[in-house]
């Protein structure tokens, strides 16, 4: 008998190593849960009611092979019309918050503040009251990818002066929706949008300048992020009493062996990725990182360039824009493996001849129906604990961690990918004091995937696109959930 309990044991022990058992502990009483959706990604409505057009409009209508089966976003959801029906599957998960984004041309359809289009704002307003009185708080974004067309035509964010055209929109918004909506998130995942859409040309508005581009850009929008944070600051705090940040996006980059080097090569990407974006906003000595203000210049020089391609920040506006957050937010989905390598030949500049590093990833890790998006949740809890080591340990909410799959109902792999990655964050918290006071999962419901349409699917609820009516349907995972929410609690009963 004695012999029989000690091999069971064994046995349980050997499982819990080898694949991560969600955790048994319960997540901390003012823990606070809730999922997101992009406006290009679920609204629709594209030219409804006098929406402008932004450069996503534009790119698909445009250059329709980028885009998988040549998808658009012109209806996706239809979100524009069935919000309250997206509420009551909000209201159904208990969610505390719902975060979404403002769609910039829907209320200032040129881009600038000359016109204000009424039929947008009503629809922001109704949206927002119907949230309120179910209870679930709105974590707005003001600015997820869909730059008005406009603004794209003056050259869009590499263009220092979009600065003053994103501060007049903030302080639109500011005035608009500020007595209800409390927590405000100015740009999500700025990386995605300099590094793609004005350096390698792979996504809206397709611009290719890479090594000069994404620099540029990155440039425009930490400085367009700070003032933004300044308006609030001064014209809006006093009355409103609101928080203000930034979304930046990360994957985890794990050094490929404990060498100095392969550690080297993987802070540098760190760097490179993330740092460029926070550094500057949530360093207490503000700045791009050194790593790549040294690299850049060392290299345009070499190239003949007169001055770094990475634009330099005055001290006047590194003072203007550190410490403009009041909490920090951030986007995870994977993790990359990192090896040193020889820094790329002088050349052509771009962007990752300056970074100079190899990454990969583990064979042996599960898949997505992403290339990206392999199953590494060690890898969130490395990742919170290396941001708060090197930003000085701030409030941190996650503002986006999913899975992508072919859409089925009967989504375990999802599931598994939930409990996993939130046991992750569950330890980080517990056992190594991270502050990370909410999660929120990507996506309340399938919607336009990017390049990818319609094909790689994040929800929670299922969308059906072949029906007009855009049926949604909650999924295992949706259920999942909401026993999360609901417990605090990965697993049927927690340790009280
Ligand atoms: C990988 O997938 C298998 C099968 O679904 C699952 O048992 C395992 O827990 C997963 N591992 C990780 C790290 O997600
Ligand atoms: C997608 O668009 C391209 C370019 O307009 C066109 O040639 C192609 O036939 C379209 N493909 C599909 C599947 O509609
Ligand atoms: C987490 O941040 C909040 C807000 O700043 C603060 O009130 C709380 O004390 C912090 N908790 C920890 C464990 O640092």
């Amino acid at each position: 008998m004695k012999v029989t309990i000690y091999l069971f044991c064994t046995a349980v022990l050997f499982l819990g190593q080898s694949r991560s058992e969600p955790s048994n502990k319960k997540f901390p009483e003012n823990f606070r849960f809730g999922v997101a959706t992009a406006a290009y990604q679920v609204e629709g409505g594209w030219a409804d009611d006098g929406k402008g057009e932004n450069i996503w409009d534009h790119y698909t209508h445009h250059q329709p092979d980028h885009i998988a089966n040549n998808a658009t976003g012109d209806v996706a959801c239809d979100s524009y019309h069935k919000y309250m029906e997206d509420v009551e599957m909000l209201k159904n998960l208990g969610v505390n918050y719902y975060r979404f984004s403002l769609s910039w041309s829907r209320i200032l359809p040129t881009g600038y503040t000359n016109q204000i289009n009424e039929a947008g704002v009503t629809y922001y307003k109704n949206l927002i009251s119907a949230l309120k009185e179910n209870g679930i708080e709105p974590f707005v974004t003001l600015y997820h990818w869909d730059l008005p067309q406009p603004l794209q035509e003056i050259g869009g964010w590499p263009n220092p002066l979009l600065e003053d055209n994103f501060a007049e929109y903030a302080r639109t918004a500011f005035t608009l929706f500020g007595d209800d909506v409390k927590n405000w998130m100015t740009f999500n995942e700025p990386q995605q949008t300099c590094l793609f859409g004005y350096g390698l040309g792979a996504t809206a508005p397709g611009a290719s300048a890479s090594g000069i581009g994404e620099y540029k850009c990155a440039y425009t929008i930490v400085k367009a992020h700070a003032k933004a944070y300044h308006i609030y600051d001064e014209e809006f705090r006093p009355t409103q009493n609101g928080r203000v940040s930034i979304v930046v996006d990360a994957s985890w980059a794990e050094p490929g062996s404990d060498s100095d080097e392969d550690k080297e090569a993987a802070e540098r990407l760190l760097q490179f990725s993330y740092g460029f974006y926070a550094h500057p906003i949530y360093h207490p000595d503000g700045n791009f990182p050194q790593v790549m203000i040294d690299r850049i210049a060392d290299r345009s020089e070499k190239e003949g360039f007169p001055t770094s391609r990475l634009p330099e920040l005055s001290t006047e506006e590194i003072e203007y824009i550190r410490g403009t957050f009041d909490f920090l937010c951030l986007n995870s989905y994977t993790t990359n493996m990192v090896k040193w390598t020889n820094d790329y030949a002088i050349g052509a500049p771009g962007y990752y001849a300056d970074l100079s590093v190899s990454t990969y990833q583990d064979p042996s890790w599960n898949n997505s129906a992403s290339g990206w998006l392999k199953v590494v949740p060690w890898g969130m809890r490395k990742l919170l604990n290396w941001v708060d080591q090197t930003y000085n340990h701030p409030e941190i909410v996650i503002t986006e961690n999913g899975f992508s799959d072919d859409g089925r109902l009967d989504d375990l792999t999802r599931i598994n990918y939930y409990a996993e990655y939130l046991t992750s964050i569950l330890e980080a918290v517990l056992e190594d004091g991270v502050n990370v006071t909410g999660y929120t999962a990507w996506s309340l419901m399938d919607n336009f995937q990017w390049n990818f349409g319609y094909l790689e699917k994040f929800g929670i609820y299922q969308v059906d696109f072949e029906d007009p009516d855009r049926t949604r349907t909650i999924k295992s995972s949706g259920e999942y959930y909401k026993s999360v929410i609901a417990n605090k609690c990965l697993v049927d009963t927690c340790e009280e």
